[in-house]
Parts: structure tokens; C-alpha cells; sequence
């Protein structure tokens, strides 16, 4: 497993203390509003992957029927607390998981796909998005920056080698491979400078 996977494990506890100043009621609302403006299934099904400590969820729960799926036990075992048994929580990984199930709405937020490291990785959880998603449901990927955001930022031009970059054309390219009509968004949540895809089955 991949150095900085392993760290979330070990920062679990600080992970809330650490993004105290991340806006998730604010982001939940434009999620929302994506989400009423891209989905036409009929049901309330949500995915999160990658859901961390639940920080999204927790503002989802009241109007989904939400599952969040983490890599980390310590991460879930956080998010329970905060969630309650309203939704559902499980232990998984983002490219091997399999529910058995389709969803209305698949979200994966705060950079969680970046840490796929490489492109053979990104393309097989695209095609497991693809699987759990049902026709006319829609997915809200929330990618790190561009290269050209993070050296404005940073002066470096890349991250950990577990994160890939945001590399905007080869996303969409392997996207559309794999099915999905895509929108890409240069504003990402509640205007942080991410960007924000938007994928429909
Ligand atoms: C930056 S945090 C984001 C958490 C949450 N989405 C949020 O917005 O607060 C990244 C999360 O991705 C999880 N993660 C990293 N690699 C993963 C993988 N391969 N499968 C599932 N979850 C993974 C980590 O355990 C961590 O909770």
C-alpha cells in the first residue's frame, strides 16, 4: 500500500482538527444543486467513496439513503460516531470494491482519486464507478489541482508520487473510454479552485 494511504490510517484522529476550517455544509449544497441538475434516475441511493470521517455525509443523510466506503477502519469507526446508524459504512477500496448494487449517485470527494497513483489504477475505478452506477445517475468527482493551480499555490510542480495530477484532457478521455457523458467545471465545491467533474451514465 501506497506511504500516504497508510497515513491516513495513523492521522485519523487529527483528520477533523486538521480540515476544521473545510466547509462541508457549503460544499454539500452545491453538490446538491449538481445533483438535481444532472441526475435523472428516479431514486435517492448515495455512494460515498473514499468518505473519510463522514464530513459530507453527515450533511447528505437527512436526503439520501447514504453508504460510505473507506480504506481506512479508523477513518469509519470516526464517522460512525458522527453519523450514527443511519448510514451505512464499510471498509473497502476504492478500485476493488463491489457492492452488488447500483447507485443514484456516486461522490468522491476531496481528492480521493488522485491517491489511485497511476493511470492503469484510474481507469479501473472509473469502470467500477461505471458499475455501480445506475442509468441516469450521476457521479461528482472532486479532483486535486491542475498542475498549473498547484504551482501557483506551491512553486513545485508535483505532489506525492502516490497522486497522480489532475490532468484534465487524459481524465476526460478516460471517462468518455468508459462510457460516461462528462462535464468538467474549472469552479469546483463552494468555490475552491479544484475543479469539478460531473459524470452521467
Ligand atoms: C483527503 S481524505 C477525504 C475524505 C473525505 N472525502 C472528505 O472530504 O473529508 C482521503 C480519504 O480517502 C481514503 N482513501 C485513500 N485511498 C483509498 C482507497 N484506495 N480506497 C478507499 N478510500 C481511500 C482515505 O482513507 C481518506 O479517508
Amino acid at each position: 500500500m501506497a506511504k500516504r494511504l497508510k497515513e491516513y490510517g495513523k492521522e485519523a484522529k487529527e483528520y477533523d482538527a486538521k480540515n476544521a476550517d473545510k466547509c462541508y455544509k457549503l460544499e454539500v449544497a452545491d453538490i446538491k444543486e449538481r445533483i438535481e441538475g444532472f441526475k435523472k434516475s428516479d431514486g435517492v441511493e448515495l455512494l460515498d467513496v473514499g468518505c473519510g470521517t463522514g464530513g459530507h455525509l453527515q450533511y447528505l443523510k437527512d436526503d439520501f439513503k447514504c453508504v460510505g466506503l473507506d480504506y481506512h477502519k479508523e477513518m469509519i469507526d470516526l464517522a460512525k460516531k458522527k453519523l450514527g446508524n443511519k448510514v451505512k459504512l464499510q471498509q473497502g477500496d476504492i478500485i476493488t470494491f463491489n457492492l452488488n448494487k447500483q447507485f443514484d449517485v456516486i461522490t468522491c470527494l476531496f481528492s480521493v482519486i488522485n491517491y489511485s497513483g497511476d493511470y492503469s489504477n484510474f481507469r479501473k475505478i472509473i469502470k467500477n464507478f461505471y458499475k455501480h452506477l445506475k442509468k441516469g445517475g450521476v457521479i461528482i468527482i472532486e479532483p486535486d489541482y491542475t498542475v498549473k493551480v498547484y504551482k501557483n499555490f506551491t512553486g513545485k510542480d508535483k505532489r506525492s508520487p502516490e497522486m497522480i495530477m489532475n490532468e484534465i484532457g487524459k481524465w476526460l478521455k478516460i471517462m468518455r473510454e468508459e462510457g460516461f457523458k462528462v462535464k468538467y467545471f474549472y469552479r469546483g465545491l463552494h468555490q475552491s479552485a479544484k475543479g469539478l467533474y460531473v459524470l452521467t451514465k
